[in-house]
């Protein structure tokens, strides 16, 4: 709690211009007894092509040093081959993401006031996913045989441990138990996907029984996705895969007002290694450099960090800052440095 040895990845595109920001709040909020120190790491695919570096085992061991990661967004321009098959999404976020063990992955969703949601009745919106971080079709197990050829086999084989399902699980339902709902649905898709669904469903009925006051519910995917528009406020905790947790996250952003907005936690709970904290959205190369960028979900990826970092009254002052600046932003465009400051200058003292 008295020491926060930062590591800082600004990345790519959009991502040192968010981040930017996100660090003049943390800097603001922490308090002074803290040890803070931050060191800036230049990973992402620029720095790929610059040094042919994705991120080398020192520059991972460096990383292990730290109390904490903050992360902008890494990914360069889709059409360069060299930077086909997802070379730094794989080979840096994802690395980081396994060889941390973040195999939490936090990802709230809140309409606040202010904030113009895309559903017109939206009502009371305030879920959380947790996506498991580690595993699923995300491991990386698979291959193609035959390759180039018309009859190409390209597999892509979800894996699932027991003991990977069991802790995430677990930890939805601690978090379901500390929330007013207290309501933990599965999302999966168990009616096609039977071997790993049926493992999902088992842990969670088995985990059920410990939480007795935690309400349990389950989707499908493709019906949660109808849910999230036509009646969000159903949702409490969602525990769910990799995969199915990157899709519904982006579609919770944009019912919670956007993209710009939704910050996400890549949790290690335990403290064995640095968690790492990002916003749900990548490195924009449409809006890239124009300062079009709303830093709203890199600062409230700084909250979240503060949070599990032990700073909740520094977390708390910036979630405050961030609502009041949302309620009164209406629908003025402003730049990626004056929502920063407007939001600085709403942190209480
Ligand atoms: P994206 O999230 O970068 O962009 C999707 C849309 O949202 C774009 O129109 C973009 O302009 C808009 N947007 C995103 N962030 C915004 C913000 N803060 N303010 C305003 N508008 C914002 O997704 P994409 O286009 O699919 O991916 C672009 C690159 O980013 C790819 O290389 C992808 O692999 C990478 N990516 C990285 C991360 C990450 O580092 N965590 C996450 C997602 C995508
Ligand atoms: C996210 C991103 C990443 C993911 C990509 C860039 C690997 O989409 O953080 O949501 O799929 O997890
Ligand atoms: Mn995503």
């Amino acid at each position: 709690t008295d020491r926060l040895h930062l590591a800082i990845i600004a990345g790519d595109g959009i991502g040192p211009e968010v981040i930017g920001q996100a660090v003049r709040v943390l800097e603001a909020v922490l308090p002074s007894g803290v040890d803070y120190t931050s060191t800036e790491y230049p990973f992402g695919a620029g720095h790929y092509l610059a040094t042919g570096e994705v991120l080398s085992d020192e520059s991972l061991a460096a990383l292990k040093q730290h109390d904490a990661i903050l992360l902008g967004a890494v990914g360069g321009d889709p059409a360069d081959p060299r930077l086909a098959g997802g070379i730094v999404e794989r080979g840096l976020l994802l690395k980081l993401r396994f060889a941390l063990d973040h195999y939490v992955n936090l990802r709230p969703a809140e309409i606040v006031p202010g904030v113009a949601s895309p559903l017109a009745q939206p009502g009371d919106v305030d879920f959380v996913v947790v996506r498991e971080g580690t595993e699923g079709p995300y491991a990386g197990n698979g291959g193609v045989l035959r390759d180039g050829t018309p009859h190409a086999i390209a597999t892509e084989v979800s894996v699932n441990t027991e003991y990977g399902v069991e802790r995430v699980v677990r930890f939805a339902f601690e978090l379901a138990q500390r929330r007013p709902r207290k309501k933990l649905t599965l999302v999966h898709k168990k009616n096609v996907l039977v071997f790993a669904g049926f493992m999902w469903q088992r842990v969670v009925d088995r985990i059920a029984a410990e939480y007795p006051d935690v309400v349990v519910d389950y989707l499908h995917v493709d019906a949660a996705t109808i849910f999230m528009v036509t009646d969000p406020s159903r949702f409490d905790v969602i525990v769910t895969d990799n995969l199915f947790g990157d899709i519904i996250t982006d579609l919770a952003a944009a019912i919670a007002g956007g993209i710009g907005l939704a910050a996400s936690g890549n949790i290690n709970p335990a403290g064995e290694f640095p968690s790492m904290f990002e916003p749900v959205h990548g490195s924009a190369p449409d809006i890239a450099g124009q300062g079009k960028a709303d830093p709203t979900a890199a600062i409230g990826s700084v909250a979240l960090l503060l949070e599990q970092s032990g700073h909740r009254d520094a977390a708390d002052r910036v979630r405050a800052a961030v609502r009041a600046d949302l309620d009164a932003r209406g629908d003025v465009a402003r730049s990626t440095s004056e929502i920063g400051d407007a939001i600085i200058a709403r942190l209480s003292t």
